[in-house]
């Protein structure tokens, strides 16, 4: 199963990716609001073998990968996590690989998965739990069509430190609003 857009594919993580996951996600600079910083590729492989094979299994994250195609170079990832029992809502969480940010990869990928999500996985709503100093992802959401939904304060502990947690979301019905606009 993969998704296409104009300038990437989408594809399911696979265990030869370790290496260039390892390589930008060890970024402790550039994932500072992340929980997750590899410091072996090791950590890597545990983490893709954890991950569900079959893409939405209640109760399950199912990892993608986001290739440039041009370089054939795998530029981020994408995390869905199917949480809610009646399967119809998830939450994302996406990463690039800092030498490709400011490009657009992130907003395009997003999009991407969340037309699939919607129109081929029936999906209801779409929420993401982003660090309110984390500028670059808000302002990622806001461009796309979330709504600020909750301020959760000093609600996650991440690397020792109590940190508060915004979550934003999008119906359904808004994206086929915003798509109609
Ligand atoms: C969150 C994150 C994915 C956003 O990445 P990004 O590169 O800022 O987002 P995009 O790829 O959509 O690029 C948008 C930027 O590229 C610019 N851009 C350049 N060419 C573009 C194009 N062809 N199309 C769209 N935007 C383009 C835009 O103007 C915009 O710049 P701005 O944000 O300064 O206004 C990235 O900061 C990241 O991986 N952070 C670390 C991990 C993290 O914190 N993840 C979130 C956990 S919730």
């Amino acid at each position: 199963m993969k998704l296409e857009t104009e300038r990437l594919i989408i594809r399911p993580i696979a265990l030869g990716d370790k290496n260039e996951i390892f390589e930008y996600r060890s970024n402790s600079e550039s994932n500072k609001y992340q929980e997750w910083i590899p410091k072996t590729i090791e950590e890597v492989e545990t983490f893709i073998g954890k991950i569900s094979k079959q893409i939405n299994e209640p109760e399950t994250w199912f990892q993608f990968v986001i290739v440039e195609k041009e370089k054939q170079v795998i530029v981020g990832d994408l995390g869905i996590h199917f949480f809610d029992s009646e399967n119809k809502q998830v939450e994302i969480g996406f990463t690039l690989n800092q030498a490709y940010q400011k490009r657009g990869f992130a907003i395009e990928s997003v999009k991407g998965v969340i037309d699939y999500l919607f129109k081929d996985l029936n999906k209801h709503r779409i929420i993401t739990s982003i660090d309110p100093d984390n500028q670059n992802s808000i302002r990622l959401v806001e461009r796309i069509g979330f709504r600020k939904e909750a301020h959760f304060v000093k609600s996650l502990l991440i690397n020792g430190e109590w940190v508060d947690d915004v979550i934003y979301a999008i119906l359904e019905k808004d994206w086929e609003n915003l798509k109609s606009c």
